[in-house]
């Protein structure tokens, strides 16, 4: 039993050197793919913002729905996504923590019809203003499973303060994504999870409603 949260710190060390070396088995490519396409089926000409765009094996699947802003932070993968965009006509790519990137776009009134949170961590600094850049459009999220995570003090504080406990369940998360939508008067729904070893990845519709109409108030 000693040997346990020591064998968790290995863990998590391969992790962080995959993740260094930017190795596939931690992205899963196919089951994202596969999932945006069944979420996008029959779509076209839409917009979207691909906020941790790695070597873009979402950004190129998001082209054949239309224009595509990638963002990726790390030197090394820039310039690797950039080589590997390099025929697609749709895509804009920009070196820059998202973020920091995504208050800009915000002030900036700009909004997108899909959004992708592809962090390695977790992605809870978005909410709830990230809501702001979407209109009616879908929303991926990748969630790390807090259980099988090693929740040092800091992610203990960090979840505590986004969902009011330190090891949240997926439906706790997802229905704090669905409350934090409503802090912008966003209707937000789940229409897919993926179950990826040590994360989710969600496939949220986003739809902006009248506060009016949604709560049946009328304003006097
Ligand atoms: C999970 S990977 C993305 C994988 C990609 N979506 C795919 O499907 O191939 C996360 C990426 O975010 C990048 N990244 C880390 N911090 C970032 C930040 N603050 N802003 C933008 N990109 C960042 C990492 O370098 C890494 O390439």
């Amino acid at each position: 039993m000693g040997d346990k949260p020591k064998l968790r710190v290995i863990d998590h060390e391969i992790v962080r050197k995959k993740q260094r070396g930017y190795c596939d088995t931690l992205h899963h490519p196919d089951e994202k793919i596969n999932q945006i396409k069944q979420v996008l089926e029959g779509q076209s000409d839409l917009s979207t913002l691909d906020l941790f765009a790695g070597r873009g094996n979402c950004s190129k699947i998001y082209t054949d729905y239309g224009f595509v802003q990638a963002n990726e932070f790390k030197g090394k993968v820039f310039t690797e996504l950039r080589e590997q965009i390099r025929e697609y006509p749709n895509i804009f790519i920009n070196r820059t923590n998202s973020f920091l990137d995504f208050h800009k776009r915000i002030a900036e009134k700009q909004t997108f019809d899909v959004i992708d949170l592809d962090p390695y961590g977790f992605p809870n600094r978005f909410f709830p203003d990230v809501f702001l850049l979407i209109e009616k459009g879908f929303m991926f999220v990748t969630m790390p499973k807090p259980y099988v995570n090693i929740l040092n003090g800091i992610t203990k504080v960090h979840l505590t303060s986004y969902y009011g406990e330190q090891n949240p369940s997926m439906e706790t998360i997802i229905e704090r994504i669905a409350l934090w939508g409503l802090c912008h008067w966003r209707k937000v729904e789940l229409i897919d999870s993926l179950d990826l070893k040590s994360v989710w990845r969600f496939a949220f519709a986003v739809e902006k409603v009248k506060a009016t109409e949604y709560t049946g108030v009328r304003n006097r």
